[in-house]
């Protein structure tokens, strides 16, 4: 062991670690250091009884749960492990390059106090606090720490939400989707893919497929498309602004998208993958029939479409808290009702809002599905938006979208419901009567649903 503790301090000042030292400064160092390598070495060996299975198979998801993990690191454990886990103070372990499964096992027996003694007490607190999400994440990290993960979490330059894309009208109150159509949905398709004209991505033209989300990421990794290579599968924001809300079976334009199931499933995978409270690797879809969002276990087999974009994506909102009852977002350029207002049905939430007056305007309006969805963050969950931002979400029920249901569940009228620009006044009255259902969105994990406009759920206004 002594010879360890030596050739230690010997590659220590190989280091330069103790360059600027006197003999004697060097003496006390190497004391402390021979400390801490021996307790470092009786922890090795204790928590050897604590390694576990590894948890599930590494979070692969084209470097997003890595990005997470350095936003992660950067708040909760760069101050002692230093810049990229390297570790610079000898109290402080290096972390960088550690294994996956070992960050995982160490930071649970610092938590269970299975490992302790020492410096150990100071892990143990921070351990304790440390969301299971947080830990796999910033374990992605430490073990890939070079990757570039900045640009990442970077949004898209020059990025506009899509409008919903809702044309039908279907109540006489002011206020619904098609009252605000926002920035009308437009593609160029260019052989094999297809670029959305608001917001910068770049689609695969077809489907490639019903896979397991692996094996949805492994395609899109090495796709080789368009004179591309860095395809990826879209984050769950991004898979949404290709919907059309005025659509069913299926919800987008057909036109430009294609091999899309009409009759077999027709859900397309998204991303992050999270790991959820027991433990299992889930992704997000998005059902085409309706454009629904929802979780989905990885293991199962979905449609896959892959996307890229030149830097950046568009998952993480650029919040800021206006200090007046609204938070701005940088990304969607909508300005956010920074409380939630009482459940209420969902013609008297399009009323609500049309009245609201806040942060000294009154041009809020309920927001659609797409822009309910933007605000969303899908890092987290319950709630799955930024509880600094909106303190107190609600996440027992939905908030209200303006968005109305145009399936043939939501409106009786059947498949047949036609454009606005195209019905005759008798359709419009029936499509009144027979339009029963609006899409409400969960913040307890950022699925959405359609539901019955007479049920009372809750509200965020939006204005831009
Ligand atoms: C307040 C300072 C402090 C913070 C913040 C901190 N750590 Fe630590 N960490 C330590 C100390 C001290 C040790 C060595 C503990 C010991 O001597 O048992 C350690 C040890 C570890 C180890 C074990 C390393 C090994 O090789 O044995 C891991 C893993 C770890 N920390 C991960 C993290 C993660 C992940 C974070 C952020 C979420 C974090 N730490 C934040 C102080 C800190």
């Amino acid at each position: 062991m002594r010879k360890l503790v030596i050739a230690a301090a010997v590659a220590a000042l190989a280091a330069g670690a103790y360059i600027h030292k006197t003999h004697n400064e060097l003496l006390v160092e190497m004391k402390k250091e021979t400390k801490v390598i021996l307790m470092m070495m009786q922890r090795a060996f204790d928590s050897k009884e604590a390694i576990e299975p590894r948890i599930n198979t590494p979070v692969v998801d084209d470097g997003v749960a890595v990005a997470l993990g350095e936003k992660v690191y950067n708040s909760q454990c760069i101050a002692c492990h230093g810049p990229k886990g390297w570790g610079d103070n000898p109290m402080f372990p290096r972390l960088k390059g550690q294994p996956y499964q070992y960050v995982i096992n160490q930071v649970n027996a610092f938590a269970s106090g299975h490992r302790s003694g020492g410096n150990a007490v100071m892990m143990q607190a921070v351990a304790k606090n440390l969301s299971k999400h947080d830990l796999y994440n910033v374990a992605q990290y430490l073990e890939h720490a070079d990757m570039d993960t900045a640009t990442l979490l970077k949004p898209i330059e020059g990025f506009k939400l899509p409008g919903s894309g809702q044309l039908q009208d279907t109540t006489e109150t002011v206020g619904e989707d098609s009252d605000y159509p926002g920035n009308l949905p437009s593609f160029t398709a260019k052989g094999d893919i297809v670029i959305d004209n608001n917001t910068g991505l770049m689609w695969e033209a077809d489907n490639a497929g019903g896979k397991t989300m692996s094996e949805a990421q492994e395609y899109c990794r090495n796709l080789d498309s368009g004179g591309y290579t860095d395809w990826r599968i879209p984050s769950i924001k991004e898979l949404q602004t290709i919907i059309l809300y005025r659509n069913s079976k299926p919800a987008t334009d057909t036109r430009v998208f294609k091999g899309i199931p009409v009759l077999g499933p027709a859900g397309f995978w998204a991303g992050p993958v999270l790991q959820v409270d027991n433990n299992t690797n889930t992704g997000w879809h998005i059902g085409f029939p309706d454009g629904h969002v929802m979780l989905y276990s990885a293991d199962g087999y979905k449609n896959t479409r892959c996307v890229r974009s030149e830097g950046g994506q568009y998952l993480i909102a650029q919040l800021s808290d206006n200090g007046d009852g609204s938070v701005s977002d940088a990304q969607t350029d909508l300005v956010w009702q920074q409380q939630t207002a009482p459940a209420m049905k969902w013609e008297a939430a399009l009323n609500y809002c049309e009245n609201l007056s806040l942060a000294g305007r009154d041009d809020w309006r309920l927001p659609n599905h797409k822009e309910l969805i933007s605000v969303a963050d899908y890092t987290r969950m319950s709630p799955s938006i930024d509880p600094v931002m909106f303190p107190e979400t609600n996440t027992d029920s939905f908030y209200w979208t303006s968005t109305s249901d145009v399936t043939p569940e939501g409106n009786k009228l059947g498949h047949t419901f036609l454009r606005a620009p195209q019905r005759n006044e008798e359709v419009t009255s029936l499509i009144k009567i027979h339009n029963e259902m609006a899409w409400g969105v969960s913040f307890n994990e950022g699925g959405s649903w359609r539901y019955h406009k007479s049920g009372e759920y809750h509200v965020r206004c939006v204005a831009n």
